[in-house]
């Protein structure tokens, strides 16, 4: 569905990310795991185009999407949800589901947004509430209802865990699971919870300052003693 070719890739003067190739494969579940700072989150910024790109490229449905911008790739069905700030705090759940479908017909609004709720019923409840007085597993829902009604076929996850109780979290994966397999949504997931991360996704990438230092399966990953010691930051 994604996936780029010797990406190399920062902010203005920082390089960040080097001759990356990774895949998401359509309708599946591909985990970003790595240690902080290793430029997971600069990979699918850079993915969506919110980053300096030095060299390679981004390809989407095999278009090449590298000088495309945001707002494009939006449309083109390519959703960034961040860590933090993914929601209008200040607007009711209503209002931010209304934001997300604000090009669409109303007709094709009305459409979405039932799906959006069916996906999310648990917004029902919430329609009138300020998003920030969600907690933060209900943002993460309010967050992917709104992809959900742009339209979006991959979604992007920046740590949809992260903060959460272990609770809430497992609530998050099993709606992950359910995105992927009710809603044939392609999936890349950053995740810090890496044994989570290998158990739901297919495939996985490891990064290490800025570089793949290890992929693979994810089935078989979790015994393989060298994704185990890099995982640690014992780096051959
Ligand atoms: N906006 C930015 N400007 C400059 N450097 C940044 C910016 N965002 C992140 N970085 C740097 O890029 C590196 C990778 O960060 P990031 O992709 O956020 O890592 P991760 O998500 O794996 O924790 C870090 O060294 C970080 O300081
Ligand atoms: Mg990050």
């Amino acid at each position: 569905m994604i996936h780029t070719e010797k990406l190399s890739a920062g902010y203005k003067e920082v390089h960040v990310l080097f001759d990356i190739d990774a895949e998401i494969k359509k309708g599946g579940i591909t985990a970003i795991v790595g240690p902080n700072g290793s430029g997971k989150s600069t990979l699918l910024k850079s993915i969506f185009g919110l980053t300096t790109i030095y060299s390679g490229k981004v390809i989407y449905k095999d278009d090449d999407i590298t000088n495309v911008p945001p707002y494009v790739r939006t449309k083109l069905g390519i959703a960034y949800l961040p860590q933090v700030d993914n929601v209008f705090t200040n607007l009711t759940v209503e209002e931010n589901l209304k934001i997300a479908g604000y090009t669409l017909e109303n007709y094709e609004y009305v459409e979405r947004r039932e799906i959006a709720l069916s996906a999310f019923p648990e917004l029902n409840d919430f329609l009138n509430r300020k998003a920030g007085t969600l907690s933060g597993g209900e943002r993460q829902f309010l967050a992917i209802a709104t992809a959900l009604i742009r339209r979006a076929e991959v979604l992007m996850l920046d740590e949809p865990t992260a903060q959460l109780s272990p609770k809430f979290a497992e609530i998050i994966f099993d709606k992950i699971l359910q995105l992927r397999d009710d809603f044939k949504l392609t999936i890349a997931l950053v995740e810090q919870n890496v044994k989570r991360a290998l158990e739901i996704s297919e495939y996985t990438y490891l990064l290490v300052s800025g570089r793949v230092a290890f992929e693979g399966k994810s089935s078989e990953l979790m015994e393989h003693e060298k994704f185990e010691k890099l995982c640690m930051g014992i780096v051959e």
